[in-house]
């Protein structure tokens, strides 16, 4: 039932502060007359002391999910220690990379039937890891082939482009973070910090939903255009490939999520007055890289639009050629979650406009259970 919406897309999109409420449902918790804020992941609980033993975490999976891990892989390191990598299921399987019994492998599927997911589960599970997966259906074959886990609790997805299940993911592995990260006295305040945004992000996300007229307006701007790229880093750098995921799969145009650490190392060649670039650079440690590239895209008069925290529009955009999008700012590991809204909304006009199928776009399936 899409309610008042045209599509499930738009739908989905929309319904983000209600799906992420119930993914973080019981889960948050105050404690004690002090009400010390924490997590409890009801399926971790008796694998935490696993998990914080391991030599290095694996997050595993395809496509959209892969980003979402991706996003989350800078708070996992910062609060954990421990050392994350990142695996697209088929590579793994291509490469028979090595996995160990002190490896955590974690496994991250909106449907949990994804054939390369589960077969790499199946490797993992063969060469003696603990398995654990971040899955939004109850039931599905990664919720059962492994020893613990996560429901995301979104509720169910039907737009063949991943939206809501990518932000609840990416709440789902913060949380994670913060349950295997435990409490200890140095870094007291950031958990506090990051459980307090966590609260706050569905209204958040209400906010930055209202860009939704201002995306469509970008989107007529663009609907004609061969290509876009889009340029972020740290914990946006996911934000980048999604972005550009959903571009290319919904709206079919070709588009591009670069890390902008890399620009000088082959993509700045791209750059000159008629290619659109977006560039994420809201508020973070690495702000003031991201005005040194903007430098420096403008000085090859790139075509930009430029993704800043409320306020930023004069720090990032010295001439008025340069258009912006300014978002609401969250703590720096949630950022992810706002800033990919903007990049859905454009996606789908831009889909719209240019007479796609938003739900079901050529060529794709909703669930991919074949090689
Ligand atoms: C569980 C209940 C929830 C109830 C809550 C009350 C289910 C599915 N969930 O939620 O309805 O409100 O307790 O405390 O009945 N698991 C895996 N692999 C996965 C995902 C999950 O093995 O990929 C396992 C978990 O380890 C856990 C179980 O499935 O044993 C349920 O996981 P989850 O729904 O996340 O647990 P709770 O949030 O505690
Ligand atoms: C993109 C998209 C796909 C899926 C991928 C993995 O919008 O939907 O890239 O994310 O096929 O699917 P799951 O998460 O079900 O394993």
């Amino acid at each position: 039932n899409k309610g008042h919406y045209e599509h499930y897309m738009q739908k989905e999109i929309n319904e983000q502060p209600e799906s992420l409420t119930t993914t973080m449902r019981g889960r948050l918790i105050l404690r004690g007359s002090s009400k010390s804020k924490s997590v409890l992941l009801g399926g971790l609980k008796d694998h935490l002391k696993t998990i914080r033993r391991s030599r290095r975490i694996l997050f595993i999976g395809c496509g959209t999910s892969y980003n979402a891990a991706l996003a989350a892989r800078p708070i996992l390191e910062e609060l954990t220690g421990i050392p994350v990598t990142m695996e697209i299921a088929s590579d793994l399987l291509d490469r028979q990379g090595p996995i160990y019994r002190e490896d955590t492998a974690v496994f991250v599927s909106q449907s949990g039937e994804t054939h390369d997911t589960l077969v790499a589960l199946q490797y993992a599970l063969d060469n003696g890891a603990l398995c654990v997966g971040i899955t939004n259906t109850v039931g599905s074959a990664i919720a059962r082939n492994t020893h613990c886990g996560v429901h995301i609790n979104a509720g169910a997805e039907i737009g063949v482009a991943s939206t809501k299940a990518y932000t609840s993911q990416i709440v789902v592995m913060a949380m994670l973070a913060l349950a295997i990260g435990g409490d200890t006295l140095s870094n007291q305040a950031r958990r506090e910090a990051i459980i307090d945004g966590l609260f706050d992000l569905p209204n958040k996300v209400r906010e930055v939903l209202k860009l939704d007229q201002e995306m469509k307006d970008l989107a007529k701007l663009l609907s004609a255009e061969q290509s876009l790229l889009v340029f972020g880093r740290g914990y946006n750098y996911a934000t980048a490939l999604e972005g550009a995921l959903k571009v290319k799969e919904v709206a079919l145009m070709h588009s591009e999520g670069i890390l902008a650490g890399e620009m000088k190392h082959g993509p700045l060649a791209l750059v000159d007055e008629t290619l659109p670039i977006v560039v994420i650079a809201t508020r973070d440690a690495c702000f003031s890289k991201q005005q040194s590239v903007i430098q420096q895209l403008i000085a090859r008069r790139g075509r930009l639009v430029v993704m800043c925290s409320k306020g930023d529009a004069s720090s990032v955009s010295p001439s008025e050629t340069v258009r912006v999008i300014e978002v609401p700012q969250v703590e720096d590991c949630l950022q992810p979650v706002i800033n990919v809204v903007p990049l859905q909304l454009l996606a789908y006009h831009l889909t719209v406009l240019r007479g796609f199928n938003v739900d079901q776009p050529r060529n794709l399936a909703k669930s991919v259970t074949t090689q």
